[in-house]
């Protein structure tokens, strides 16, 4: 059985790797590469597999998730600039894909291995991406 919890967060980023010159930053990142950032509007599925606990009916109490959510993502990245506030993405270009693994890695440290834990990150309306390990 997979429950999931979803949350939001808004944050600002710029994609580019400093070791690499203008001219390749914006070849390969176009707009994303603006050097004044841009923001989007993230929304984080946080889906976790587990048996139901007879005891309870639930796989997971969902205000767990929540609260984990909350202490763990949105705390730390909500209203970020996840370039210059953020000492995860210090020397971690802030692609979908990356803050997808960061969140998960921050996820998966606080949540009890009996739970298979899959989480999607939807960067835009029709941009997502999705990491369970
Ligand atoms: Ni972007």
């Amino acid at each position: 059985m997979r429950v999931c919890r979803r949350a939001t967060f808004n944050a600002a980023h710029r994609l580019f790797r400093k070791d690499w010159s203008d001219e390749k930053n914006n070849a390969v990142f176009g707009k994303c590469n603006n050097p004044n950032f841009h923001g989007h509007n993230y929304v984080l599925e946080v889906w976790i597999e587990g048996a139901i606990d007879p005891a309870t009916g639930y796989v997971i109490d969902l205000k767990i998730v929540k609260d984990l959510i909350k202490n763990e993502i949105t705390d730390r990245f909500d209203h970020k600039n996840l370039n210059l506030d953020c000492k995860e993405f210090l020397n971690l270009n802030p692609t979908a894909e990356n803050i997808a693994v960061v969140c998960w890695d921050l996820l998966r440290s606080k949540l009890d291995t009996k739970y298979e834990l899959s989480i999607k990150l939807w960067e835009t309306e029709n941009n997502l991406v999705e990491y369970n390990g």
